[in-house]
């Protein structure tokens, strides 16, 4: 037997124990209500994702490699984007996203000082990199129940300095799109979209992310699809591609894939010409942005190939649990204001949000107490109002009108899970734990 048949054998029985130990090891636990923890998301996986990940390990690539390739091409595929590039988180997706327009490669870069249109509802590395660009977030009020950016007040965020719309799709939810795409170009605006916990929802059919000039996505395990850490930015044009590679691989210009040769794809590795010097240069070496080192590894990619095939199953999961919570806790809705979203809205839910309505006889506080005594994990929305953060209430900002939802987000929303490893048993049990829990109040 030649050695590379050896080896060929050696993985398959390899993968093969990896199978057998998935099995044994890592597959569901039965569910005892009221023992076990009902959690509001988690990594969803089976052998596919542990033999991917393993498989990647034996080939030992460890960097950006052919696997983080295939992914991002299979992700921009979904998503219907010319280009989608992979980094290591979605907090690093945005970061890239904002630094590309700041880039001194474009025809008109964002300056410092210009302003950025986006809520104050919000997960806080949407509004950091806004900050660290040196730019300056206009903050919008929310709708309580969509908990988006309440586009209807847009226009009074607009001043001689705003230069992008940055909005994400809270929980799952899109933000209607054609409002924002049709302001966006009223008023010469790039817009940006956070889709880190919307992969998988459409607006008017279309997926949350091919919307914006720039759209970016996170693979935390919460999220639709995982790959550990992980996230991505995508985009139609070629040009702005181009420069988030750069700033994602520190600030190089080269764009020659893992499979480069000494001579790199194009070439003429070692001919590069940089302006004022007389003699070429290492194009690998030749820094055109001021970058970062934000690249995923092959491994996580490989967890996300096989994740991704998961996603119109996860996704019809997230929309099937969603829609059991609504119809059951519609009977509350006296006291719990419940999601609510565009017609044109296909949600993927990321989760389900309910906010306490000031009239209600019991407190977020004292709901929030139960359902955790309950084994009912919660969260509250993110940051509820950001300007509320210590490490955010000095930073320069203008706000366009009153945050008077925003914080009532801040106050009364909190939210549970709606993500696939909740089955029919684990939401019967969330259900009964409600009703336990009103029938003490109302
Ligand atoms: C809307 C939003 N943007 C960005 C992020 C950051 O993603 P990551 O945790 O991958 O950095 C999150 C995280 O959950 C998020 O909800």
């Amino acid at each position: 037997m030649s050695d590379d048949a050896r080896i060929l054998k050696l993985k398959g029985e390899i993968l093969a124990k990896v199978g057998e130990y998935y099995r044994l090891a890592h597959q569901d636990r039965p569910f005892v209500p009221g023992t076990s923890f009902v959690n509001y998301g988690g990594r969803v996986y089976d052998e596919a994702e542990l033999q991917s990940a393993v498989d990647a390990i034996l080939d030992f690539w460890l960097t950006d490699g052919p696997r983080a390739a295939d992914f991002s091409a299979s992700l921009a595929q979904y998503l219907g984007l010319a280009h989608v590039l992979t980094v290591n988180s979605g907090s690093s997706a945005n970061l890239v996203a904002l630094t590309t327009l700041r880039s001194r490669q474009l025809d008109c870069p964002l300056e410092p000082g210009d302003e950025v249109i986006t809520p104050a509802a919000t997960f806080p590395t949407t509004v950091a990199p806004i900050v660290q660009n040196g730019l300056v977030p206009v903050f919008v009020d929310c709708k309580l129940g969509t908990y988006n950016i309440d586009v209807d007040l847009l226009e009074s965020a607009v001043s001689e300095r705003t230069r992008v719309i940055f909005v994400p799709h809270i929980l799952g939810n899109p933000v209607e799109m054609d409002v924002v795409t049709s302001f966006a170009a009223t008023h010469n605006l790039y817009v940006v979209e956070d889709t880190c916990d919307a992969l998988g929802s459409t607006f008017d059919g279309i997926p949350c992310g091919a919307f914006g000039d720039l759209s970016t996505f996170s693979f935390y395990p919460a999220h639709h699809i995982t790959t550990g850490e992980g996230g991505a930015v995508g985009t139609n044009s070629a040009k702005l591609h181009h420069i988030a590679h750069a700033i994602r691989d520190w600030g190089r210009d080269c764009w020659c894939d893992h499979q480069s040769t000494a001579g790199g794809e194009c070439k003429r590795r070692f001919d590069w010409e940089i302006p004022g010097l007389n003699e070429p240069y290492d194009h690998r070496y030749y820094f055109t942005e001021i970058g970062y080192n934000l690249k995923m590894t092959d491994i996580q990619a490989a967890i996300g190939i096989p994740q991704l095939a998961k996603l119109p199953e996860f996704a019809w999961t997230r929309k099937r649990n969603f829609q059991v919570l609504y119809n059951d806790l519609k009977a509350y809705e006296e006291v719990l204001v419940l999601p609510s979203w565009s017609p044109k809205a296909d949600p993927a839910w990321f989760a389900f949000t309910i906010a306490v309505r000031e009239t209600a006889p019991f407190t977020r506080q004292d709901l929030n107490t139960y359902l955790r005594e309950h084994k009912v994990e919660t969260r509250y929305l993110f940051a509820g109002n950001i300007l509320h953060q210590p490490g955010y209430r000095d930073i320069q900002h203008r706000i366009a009108t009153p945050l008077v939802e925003t914080n009532r987000v801040l106050k009364s929303a909190l939210f549970i899970g709606t993500y696939p490893g909740i089955d029919e048993a684990r939401l019967d049990y969330v259900l009964q734990v409600f009703q336990d829990f009103m029938a003490q109040w109302i």
